[in-house]
């Protein structure tokens, strides 16, 4: 089955020669590979070939005129919680009252408050209640989600929902990485035990993660108030004997050392970066670590955004995600990340475009299928509505500019 694409006004982030393997780093970013007035075929689930209107063939079964419109490959969305219970817009309301993330944390509401919901709810319920969450992101262009546990935080919670997820890869054409995130919060009943939660995670949670193939990483909240440097330096070791890499949490709260505890234990990539300096940037610039930084989670919290120009000025790659969570950022619209990333941290469009599509991919370790318009990739992409230019779409913060989504190679319908 063929479906050709003509007529298509510009394809963004295209690969004509052999497709990269890494991330886009420091001034590159700014580039974005485009082909104008093109056509592209799909056969089956695969992009099988482009090119310019000039050589447009003709065999394809369906044909598809995209007057106007643009082609992006589908978004790579590396940190996401979608996976959760109920919603927390209480705690919002006492945020407008003045009230800090920490502090609503500290009295046993945010991650506990969500942990709480979990813990009530049955498996069934949980994946009725995500499986939408999921089907709304593609819809928002998302063709690659990473999914975190992590509001479990008993044996029971965590594997239930390291099972859902593992349920949404059969029930969802999208691709989906799932991270093992135990190590989220210190329950209640561990504040005075932290040790006992720790051999918990390592002892019981770990062996039937890995013997059931739940996850393929491992994240730790590495940050003040949540773990400190040794537990998540153990954590991510008894990962490793599991064969679990690690993505963290760091750098949020506090110039937590989540970086370097990271960056020692060859982390995916080290997620959050709201706080960090120079020591924090020069241990990355000597890493293969993929920096990744969540701006919806500033905006949503009022904190500050991480220092994304001096990132990239030092020659830094850097991945922009989602963090799609019940807390602190409960959307999982990357259009709005692209707005954020150009507004408030001051990134060009195309340098956004390179961090949700190419970098996203890195930090999901799925480039080779994923984050390009590539001959031999799975056809996961979309197009838009008619743009004037580039900038439109994270110029538009309250359209949906995307008109119609592939996943897979097939149209999406809402
Ligand atoms: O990435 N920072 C830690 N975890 C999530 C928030 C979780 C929550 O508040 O439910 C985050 O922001
Ligand atoms: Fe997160």
């Amino acid at each position: 089955m063929r479906i050709l694409i003509k007529d298509i006004h510009t394809i963004i982030q295209v690969e004509e020669g052999t497709p990269r393997t890494t991330a886009v780093k420091g001034s590159d970013m700014k580039y974005l590979p485009r082909l104008e007035k093109a056509w592209l075929m799909v056969k089956d689930d695969i992009i099988e070939d482009f090119g310019p209107m000039a050589n447009c063939p003709d065999n394809g079964n369906i044909v598809i005129s995209a007057e106007g419109k643009w082609l992006f490959p589908s978004w790579c969305d590396s940190h996401t919680h979608l996976v959760y219970a109920g919603s927390r817009e209480g705690e919002f309301v006492l945020r407008t009252q003045g009230a800090t993330y920490e502090e609503i944390a500290a009295q046993g509401g945010g991650i506990l408050n969500s942990a709480q919901r979990l813990n009530e709810t049955i498996e069934e319920d949980l994946l009725k209640q995500s499986l939408p969450r999921l089907k709304e992101i593609m819809m928002l262009g998302t063709g690659a989600v990473e999914i975190k546990s992590g509001y479990g935080l008993t044996l029971e919670g965590e594997l239930k929902m390291l099972r859902v997820i593992k349920k949404l890869k059969r029930l969802s054409p999208m691709h989906i990485k799932a991270t093992f995130l135990g190590a989220h919060a210190i329950p209640l009943e561990y504040k005075e035990n932290r040790q006992g939660y720790i051999d918990l995670i390592i002892k019981k949670m770990l062996p039937i993660i890995a013997e059931e193939k739940l996850a393929e990483y491992i994240d730790v909240f590495c940050d003040k108030g949540f773990f400190t440097v040794e537990e998540t330096d153990e954590l991510l070791q008894a990962g490793a004997k599991h064969g679990l890499k690690p993505k963290i949490h760091a750098n949020e709260l506090a110039v937590s050392g989540g970086v370097q505890v990271g960056v020692k234990n060859k982390a995916v990539s080290v997620d959050h970066l709201e706080r960090i300096g120079i020591e924090e940037i020069m241990e990355l610039l000597h890493s293969k670590t993929m920096p990744t930084v969540l701006p919806g989670t500033s905006f949503f919290l009022g904190i500050d955004y991480a220092p994304v120009r001096q990132m990239i000025n030092a020659g830094l790659p850097v991945c922009l995600a989602s963090d799609y969570n019940p807390g602190s950022t409960p959307s999982g619209r990357m259009a709005f990340v692209l707005t954020l990333a150009c507004l408030k941290m001051g990134m060009l469009p195309e340098e956004a475009i390179n961090a949700v599509t190419i970098n996203g991919a890195v930090a999901m370790e799925c480039l080779n299928n994923y984050g390009t318009i590539a001959r031999g990739k799975k056809a996961n992409f979309f197009l838009t509505k008619p743009l004037s230019s580039l900038a439109l779409l994270p110029y538009s913060y309250g359209s949906n500019m995307i008109d119609t989504v592939f996943v897979n190679g097939q149209a999406q319908n809402e």
